[in-house]
């Protein structure tokens, strides 16, 4: 079945980040001069994505506006005639249709999933989280899509972690089946590095299939109150298989700062317009 409609939770308070997201969504945080949800958007929509509900909370408008006609920015380029900004930020509010549901309080990701139930109905779903911003020539939930359209199931990116930084993450227990493509045994989150069950962290590309709803339903919220995508997941795997897929492409793990300035750096370094010099300026450094 052709996946429409593409979830992102959007309501994290960013305290990775603070003071920078003590005021403004850490989403709208930028990678060059785009924001790092922006990137996440377009990965959805290049792999065919029609529909984009967001999960936000408070303190999160910004992130509505952005995707919106801005009337006021639109007038003020055309009388500038500038045509070219005009076109980018037209094209951002005419991307795909969104709709946007309030979690009232940080209860976790698996029950911010469960807040677009009736949204989604009774079709497969993907689901990108904006921390992972992915550099790759396919954008990595299509390659999830190819996946699921081949086994009719859930599918999950995941990528091989240094055992060091692996409690960071969930962690499945893979059974290979095919190059790159694992069943998913069983899985926990955020393990201590000797309880890990493998080096494969779960990323943030998700196809779910919407049985993952009453799943999440039955899933009883953790030591900290929160609802766990990862243990609704567990719960599925008792009624359908789940695969797992070591996506092809370059991780950022933008949540962090040693992340976002990695990904700022290498984002500048592909740029046509900025690389050269960008890359000129590195190498004569001297710090
Ligand atoms: C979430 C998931 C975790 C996954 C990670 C990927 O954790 O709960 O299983 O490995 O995203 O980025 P978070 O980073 O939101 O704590």
């Amino acid at each position: 079945m052709k996946i429409k409609k593409a979830v992102f939770p959007v309501a994290g308070l960013g305290t990775r980040f603070l003071p920078a997201t003590k005021a403004s969504p850490k989403e709208m945080m930028p990678l060059v001069d785009k924001p790092l949800i922006q990137y996440v958007v377009e990965e959805a929509i290049d792999a065919g994505i029609e529909e984009v509900i967001m999960i936000t909370g408070r303190g999160k408008n910004a992130i509505e506006d952005h995707f919106d006609i801005s009337f006021e920015l639109e007038h003020a380029l055309k009388g500038k005639n500038n045509n070219k900004m005009l076109e980018e930020v037209q094209r951002i509010s005419n991307l795909v249709d969104f709709w946007y549901i309030r979690q009232k309080e940080p209860l976790g990701l698996g029950h911010a999933i469960l807040r677009t139930k009736d949204l989604i109905g009774n079709e497969p779903f993907a689901v990108l989280l904006g921390d992972d911003i992915i550099h790759s020539e396919v954008p990595t939930i299509k390659q999830l899509m190819n996946i699921h359209e081949k086994y009719n199931a859930s599918v999950i990116a995941v990528e091989k972690v240094d055992k060091k930084d692996i409690s960071g993450y969930g962690v499945i227990e893979p059974k290979k089946l095919d190059d790159r493509v694992y069943q998913i045994m069983d899985m926990v989150e955020k393990p201590s590095p000797q309880d890990a069950p493998s080096d494969l962290a779960i990323i943030g590309r998700y196809i779910l299939t919407p049985e993952i709803f009453t799943a999440l339903e039955k899933t009883v919220p953790d030591k900290s109150g929160e609802i766990q995508l990862t243990y609704g997941l567990r719960h599925l795997l008792k009624q359908q298989v789940v695969y797992a897929y070591q996506f092809e492409g370059k991780r950022y793990d933008a949540g962090n700062k040693l992340g976002f300035l990695k990904a700022t750096v290498e984002f500048a370094l592909r740029r046509p317009d900025l690389g050269d010099k960008f890359r000129e300026y590195l190498k004569g450094l001297e710090l």
